[in-house]
């Protein structure tokens, strides 16, 4: 559709040239380019998804928490947006409409987000430390007598999705169907064909655990009263693998680039002075594993911080520009958890203590097992893959005195 008569194609700064959030130069610096932003416009910045999908970027922490907890004026829902969006658009499967918490808002939104919370509530947590180390140590026993790894590809990634996938109640035939889905939809390269992966397995899921229950996160969904539908099931679904394994494999891969790349962490964690959990915690409040996200698409014309925005353009949040905002940076001090890594408002992440347990002990049990590990290349030739999303590594290369293999309990 033209972008001069599509809802989602009217620029919200009339004549202000807008920010590609899709090209290689901004993954390889998103912090010059915010910074770039921040000098044209206060908090709000003009911005491309993708050629074809102009939004607004919230760049001011302030304003961005205001946006966040105004889903009247703000609301998640983007089924009028996206009429506008070409239906090829390699974004549209990461934003159009699901029946799930993340798109819907009002009573919509409530009932699904109580069905998730409840599923959440389902896991046994007494466990989860044991069931990440479970996963850990074995990956740990295929790289540590090599003396070389590659810890976003052989470990992170696959830590990430077989957590995810043993929470989920998920057999690993099914999970390795969504996985590759998902990493389609992120990398936005033939992300239709990603969604329809991931729904048909998902489907599936759902008749397994109809048919074999367990302490897991989708017999949570399935037994809560509100009784989801089995499409409503698998938009779930979808929501709980995309945001478990993409954004948990990031937050653990660059919080190992900080602690290996950083002296002050690089020294300090391995020796055990300053701890992991310091580590993670600066991660999120400076270099957050979702960068833009949180969208919404206000249903009439609003005007925020003396910028006017049309109705039914996409806006996003850049918790990465937010949390480093000059107006609240200094004010921030180690430990500092006022970030909007999470979220914000009635859609902040419900998973936050479960992300956070998971991180931690992946990181700790790799730290632990090859203390001596160092990057194989220097940090700054590290690279990171395009998309407006995600802040993710390519790779995570390093070197270790070759480790005798750890015993399985
Ligand atoms: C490092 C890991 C994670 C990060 C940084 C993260 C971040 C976020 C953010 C920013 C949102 C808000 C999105 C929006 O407002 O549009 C969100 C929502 C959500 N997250 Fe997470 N998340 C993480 C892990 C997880 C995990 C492991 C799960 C579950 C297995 C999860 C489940 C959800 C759900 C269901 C929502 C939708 C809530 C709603 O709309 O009411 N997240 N997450």
């Amino acid at each position: 559709m033209p972008r001069a008569t599509s809802p989602a194609g009217h620029h919200a700064h009339t004549g202000q040239t807008p920010f590609p959030l899709y090209t290689p130069q901004f993954a390889a610096d998103p912090y010059g380019c915010y910074a770039q932003m921040r000098e044209r416009h206060e908090t709000l910045a003009p911005v491309l998804l993708d050629p074809e999908v102009p939004a607004t970027l919230v760049i001011g922490y302030h304003t961005a928490v205001r946006i966040l907890h105004d889903p009247v004026r703000f609301p998640a829902d983007p089924r009028v947006w996206q009429r506008g969006v070409p239906p090829h658009c390699p974004v549209l499967p990461m934003l159009e409409y699901r029946p799930n918490a993340l798109r819907t808002s009002g009573s919509a939104h409530a009932r699904y987000r109580a069905v998730n919370l409840s599923a959440l509530g389902h896991l046994p947590r007494h466990e989860l430390h044991a069931l990440v180390e479970r996963i850990a140590l074995p990956l740990i026993n295929e790289m540590c007598e090599t003396g070389q790894a590659d810890l976003l590809t052989q470990y992170a990634q696959p830590l990430a999705f077989q957590v995810l996938g043993a929470i989920l109640g998920c057999p690993p035939e099914i999970g390795r169907r969504v996985a590759a889905g998902v990493a389609a939809l992120f990398d936005l390269v033939d992300a239709d064909a990603g969604n329809a992966m991931i729904i048909e397995a998902l489907g599936e899921l759902v008749g397994f655990k109809r048919r074999h229950p367990g302490p897991d996160i989708t017999t949570g969904l399935l037994l809560h009263p509100a009784r989801l539908d089995d499409t409503e099931l698998v938009h779930q679904l979808i929501t709980l693998f995309g945001a478990g394994i993409e954004p948990e494999q990031n937050l653990i891969a660059n919080t190992l680039r900080l602690i290996l790349s950083d002296e002050r962490y690089s020294g300090d964690v391995l020796r055990g002075s300053l701890s992991v959990r310091d580590a993670l915690d600066e991660l999120l409040s400076v270099d957050p594993p979702i960068a833009n996200y949180c969208a919404s698409y206000p249903p009439n014309p609003v005007e925020i911080d003396g910028v006017f925005l049309p109705a039914h353009q996409a806006v996003f949040i850049s918790m990465a520009a937010c949390n480093n905002d000059p107006a609240v940076v200094s004010a921030q001090r180690p430990g500092n958890r006022s970030h909007l890594t999470w979220g914000g408002g009635p859609h902040a992440c419900p998973a936050q203590p479960l992300s956070y347990l998971i991180a931690q002990t992946a990181i700790e049990q790799i730290v632990d097992a090859l203390p001596e590990m160092e990057l194989a290349v220097p940090a700054d030739q590290l690279t990171y893959r395009p998309g407006p999303f995600h802040r993710s590594l390519t790779g995570l290369p390093v070197h270790f005195p070759p480790t005798p293999r750890l015993p399985l309990t």
